[in-house]
């Protein structure tokens, strides 16, 4: 049968072939089909444009990605350009241009003692890679360590959503259910300072939960593999912002206790928290680093895994040693994705973009502060440009809003309304807006913000 020429598809259309054709990701696709919903049809810079022409300002980079804004044109072009050479060709091996010039600059902007670079296309699979060559590791390092077979991960993590991320994954609305499907992992609790664990305030408790992080590994380290942990900010948990030391306190407990750390970079790379990537706030050097998202500027799907000498020689030997790593997608290391990542990076060093960044990142500090003055804001977590705002029925208590209430996703709408796009974790509103935003833009993206919230939870019953 022959497709029908979309040219000719009308925009009125699109919203009932949307969702009569789509099965959308994260979404509550009965909801939706009984929304209208929003059809993005072109970017320029800050902002989003839908089919009927409405402007949006991109409140969350299109899913924490757009680095430098949309159409970049550095990017775009390097993208074309590309593409007029070759889209395509496989690294199972065979090697090309772009991916060998970006492994070098991958490993010249990250921790020194990372030297090998495995490329995938997005933040779950180059998770899934560490995992896998963490376990590896160990099973070809030694006959001693052969027993380091398990991973340690913190509560409330999100690293992807293949059956190995989602193992060492801790949010149950997304992984319960498929709890009979995984490996069984070790958990710490996050350090979650607005809802301690252990029933702490930040000033006086040292750090209880890296104690218990400790007594975990005192107990299991010689069958733990690897710790694994977004560095600084647990993101989709909804911004939980790490204490001071806390990241560099756990390298050190890796070490001590001889396990890998992964450091999963995914959200909090490429400047998002103010330095290139959020390990270097605290100079952590892991043994593994996943990349994505941030990685080509928003534009196309690409990862990467990354890797210490000492790991990656674990896995040399000859045929009959069966030591290869045995892992591999058809499009790893894509000439186009990895064209648009090394323009990337150029435009972060051209424009001296993270020097840029700190002003805003002051802005975005100070014109935070007044949140904390609406009835139902319980908590505002900032690192860099990741911002959450915890959202809570009752602020003494921190009791959260009841499920059924979609505060958060109510919030969305009424900014959606005033034109800006965000998008909640339940009742934690995320900010993360391009790294290119100008002042005003931020300002606005701000006072819509509060209104939106303001509206929602104040001034309607809720
Ligand atoms: C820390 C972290 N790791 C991994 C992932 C998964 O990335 P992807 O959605 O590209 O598979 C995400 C996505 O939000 C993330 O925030």
């Amino acid at each position: 049968m022959a497709a029908k020429n979309l040219h000719k598809t009308k925009t009125a259309d699109l919203d009932v072939l949307d969702k009569k054709y789509i099965w959308h990701p994260f979404t509550q696709m009965k909801d939706y089909c009984n929304s209208s919903p929003l059809i993005i049809e072109q970017g320029q810079g800050s902002y989003l444009y839908d089919i009927a022409g409405n402007r949006y300002l991109d409140g969350v980079s299109s899913l924490w990605v757009t680095v430098h804004g949309h159409r970049k044109k550095k990017i775009d072009e390097a993208i074309i350009r590309q593409v007029k050479k070759i889209s395509h060709s496989t690294l199972l091996g065979l090697s090309n241009i772009p991916a060998i010039k970006l492994a070098e600059q991958l490993l010249a902007i990250t921790p020194r003692n990372l030297r090998k670079v495995f490329y995938s296309d997005n933040g779950s699979t180059a998770v899934e890679i560490a995992l896998k060559i963490a376990f590896q590791f160990w099973q070809q390092k030694s006959a001693a360590s052969k027993k380091k077979k398990k991973f340690i991960s913190l509560t409330h993590a999100y690293h992807g959503d293949t059956i190995g991320s989602v193992s060492v994954g801790g949010i149950d609305l997304f992984h319960q259910v498929y709890k009979p499907l995984l490996f069984k992992t070790l958990t710490a609790p996050s350090p979650y300072c607005y809802r301690c664990p252990f029933k702490q305030s930040v000033a006086q408790c040292g750090l209880a939960c890296l104690d218990a992080l400790e007594k975990i590994l005192k107990k299991h380290n010689h069958e733990i593999a690897a710790l694994v942990i977004e560095p600084l900010v647990q993101g989709a948990a909804g911004m939980i912002v790490f204490p001071k030391g806390y990241l560099k306190a756990c390298r050190e407990l890796c070490s001590q206790y001889h396990i890998l750390m992964i450091a999963d970079e995914v959200a909090v790379g490429f400047g998002r928290t103010g330095k290139m990537f959020a390990c270097e706030h605290e100079k952590v050097k892991p043994d593994l680093m996943a990349l994505a998202k941030g990685i080509t500027g928003g534009t196309l799907p690409l990862a990467a895994t990354l890797a210490t000498e000492e790991i990656y020689r674990a896995f040399l030997g000859e045929a009959q040693d069966q030591k290869t790593f045995y892992h591999g997608h058809t499009y790893t290391g894509n000439p186009v994705a990895c064209a648009a990542a090394l323009a990337n990076l150029e435009v972060f060093e051209e424009e001296n973009v993270l020097k840029t960044l700190q002003q805003k990142i002051k802005l975005l500090a100070r014109r935070l502060k007044p949140f904390s003055g609406l009835k139902h804001v319980g908590d505002i977590r900032q690192c860099g440009f990741m911002v959450g705002i915890e959202l809570v029925q009752n602020i003494r208590t921190k009791k959260p809003f009841a499920l059924k209430k979609k505060i958060g996703h109510r919030v969305i709408l009424e900014a959606r309304r005033r034109g800006v796009i965000i998008r909640p974790l339940g009742d934690v509103i995320v900010l993360m807006p391009p790294l290119s935003i100008s002042a005003k833009q931020l300002n606005t993206l701000l006072d819509v913000v509060f209104e939106s919230i303001h509206i929602v939870t104040e001034k309607h019953n809720n």
